[in-house]
């Protein structure tokens, strides 16, 4: 890892304040160069705080051309890239849902990475070595991203 990539992570565990979604964008590009293989990312924050914006950062790095939207009829999908992404928005699960029943790990193989929006949801199921992004809008409207490895 070179410098400029431990710098990166030193910045986002301390939260990088970013000011337009292209620039959310560019930051998560950086960061997927950064994220080892088969790693679940979860992503808090609120509606709008811009986790779907990282996400789809995440999927042009990883050469993913498809448009990156939340997904609204079904609760994930699946990228094939240079990696393989599955984006899960697990908004509209119950708390204490199962991620063992979505039964994602059988679309798996490496390396993949699933990024889950409202990871509380199945916060049970999320592995210990998941990495947690935390979006939020500062109370001047920018906004901000940190990570938290170890949750
Ligand atoms: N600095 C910024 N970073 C990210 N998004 C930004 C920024 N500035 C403005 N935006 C806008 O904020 C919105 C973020 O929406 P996004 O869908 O990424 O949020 P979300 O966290 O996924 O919300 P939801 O929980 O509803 O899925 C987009 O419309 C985006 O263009
Ligand atoms: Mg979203």
């Amino acid at each position: 890892m070179s410098s400029t990539d431990t710098d990166l992570l030193q910045q986002l565990r301390k939260g990088i304040v970013t000011s337009s979604a292209d620039e959310t964008e560019r930051i998560a590009r950086a960061f997927a160069a950064l994220v080892p293989e088969d790693q679940v990312l979860a992503f808090h924050g609120d509606l709008g705080a811009g986790k779907t914006t990282f996400i789809r950062g995440l999927a042009r790095a990883w050469d993913i051309v498809e448009p990156v939207t939340s997904p609204t009829f079904n609760l994930y999908t699946l990228y094939n890239g240079s990696r393989q992404l599955v984006h899960l928005d697990a908004y509209r699960l119950g708390t204490g849902s199962d991620l063992d029943a979505l039964m994602i790990d059988d679309f798996l193989s490496p390396p993949w990475c699933l990024a889950v929006e409202w990871p509380e949801r199945i916060a049970d199921s999320l592995p210990d070595d998941a990495w947690h992004l935390y979006l939020d809008i500062t109370p001047d409207r920018a906004h901000r991203i940190r990570l938290d490895e170890e949750r």
